[in-house]
């Protein structure tokens, strides 16, 4: 039976690995030692918000804070923030099995790069998770959004494939993966804007000038998107292209058609404002920095999101509450300034 690792077990690891090890899969974990210390009291319970449950044993949990627990495996799902990312590369680099498969189910681009340089001569898929996952109580992390996790396409899967299904995925198979995490970027780029407004997803998104300054920053990505021949994959029935003629809706229009993009829990935010709360750092530079990125590439610049990662770094010191009105007029200024 194939061996499957979670490097970077939290919210993402945790649900990845409780469903795969809940269908039968040999799982283990890597993580800090208060997570180890949170399965094994609680075990795993893994639930869906169409009402499905599984449950992982706290006695059939492998944990380990060692980089070492990842030399037997044959399968590393790479999961904590992109800003552990390199120190992670390095680790693996020194324990992980040549032959061994690596897929980096992190958002951004660039995660599976600094992967692949620093594990030459192993196989690197980039994967993308579309839905999110919040960790309800001690052990418990629940999917809160459709979708199933995506993946580039490789022969090296084939001997992995079985071990998804059983655990109810249907793991999406793309030859290039670049248009789909691009695809989920653009709504990513919403991570910055919630965290600057302070307030829950549900109802900074059911305001028009928060939602003009997401418009904003996908405007300026879809432009070089565009320059750079990438066409976002479709996650939505709507083409990523009209996302921000949507967005600019006035408040009832938007909330009659985009319905679904408004059912949210009512109290979750985005993962840049709970890392913003807990001081923790965020991956601003992975978002909206690979949008500033992208530009630079063409020798451009891309002012918008430039502000968002700069006004990001500011409220890692400082606490953020942007009105709607004050962050598009801040956005509108960077925008003409350039
Ligand atoms: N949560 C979601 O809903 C969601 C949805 C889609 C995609 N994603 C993406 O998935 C990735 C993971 O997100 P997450 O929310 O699961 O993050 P998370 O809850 O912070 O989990 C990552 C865990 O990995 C640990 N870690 C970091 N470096 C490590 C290392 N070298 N060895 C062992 N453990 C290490 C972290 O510990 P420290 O905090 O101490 O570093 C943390 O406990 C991110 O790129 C995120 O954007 C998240």
């Amino acid at each position: 039976m194939a061996r499957i690792c979670i490097y970077g077990a939290g919210s993402i690891g945790c649900y990845l690995g409780g469903r795969l090890a809940a269908g039968g899969a040999d799982v283990g974990f890597v993580g800090r030692p208060g997570v180890g210390d949170e399965l094994r009291a609680h075990g795993l319970t893994l639930t869906h918000y169409d009402g499905g449950s599984w449950r992982v044993p706290l006695e059939a949990i492998a944990f380990s804070t060692e980089p070492s627990a990842a030399a037997a495996a044959d399968l590393v799902l790479v999961t904590m923030k992109s800003g552990a990312t390199a120190q992670a590369a390095a680790e693996l680099a020194a324990v992980v099995s040549p032959n061994a498969v690596v897929i980096s189910f992190q958002n951004g681009i660039g995660n599976t790069d600094t992967l692949r340089a620093a594990l030459p001569g192993r196989t690197v898929l980039a994967g993308m998770v579309p839905f999110n996952v919040v960790r309800r109580s001690p052990g418990t992390f629940h999917q809160g959004s459709e979708g199933e996790p995506e993946v580039e396409e490789a022969t090296e899967l084939a001997p992995f494939l079985a071990d998804f299904t059983r655990a109810g995925f249907a793991l999406r198979r793309h030859r290039d993966m670049l248009p789909v995490q691009w695809a989920k970027l653009l709504f990513n780029l919403n991570n910055a804007v919630n965290a600057l407004s302070g307030l829950p997803l549900q109802q900074e998104l059911g305001q028009r000038d928060y939602r003009r300054c997401l418009a904003l920053a996908q405007v300026e990505a879809l432009a070089l998107l565009s320059r750079a021949g990438i066409v976002p994959a479709r996650l939505t029935p709507l083409p990523a292209r009209w996302l921000p003629a949507l967005l600019r809706l006035p408040d009832a229009l938007f909330a009659r058609l985009a319905r679904k993009m408004l059912a949210i829990d009512p109290l979750a935010r985005s993962s840049m404002a709970d890392d913003l709360t807990a001081g923790r750092p965020t991956e601003v530079d992975w978002i909206n920095g690979e949008v500033v990125r992208l530009a630079e590439r063409f020798d451009r610049r891309a002012p918008v999101n430039e502000r968002l990662v700069s006004l990001i770094k500011a409220a890692e010191t400082e606490k953020a509450g942007w009105s709607g009105e004050a962050l598009l007029a801040e956005l509108r200024t960077s925008a003409r300034r350039n």
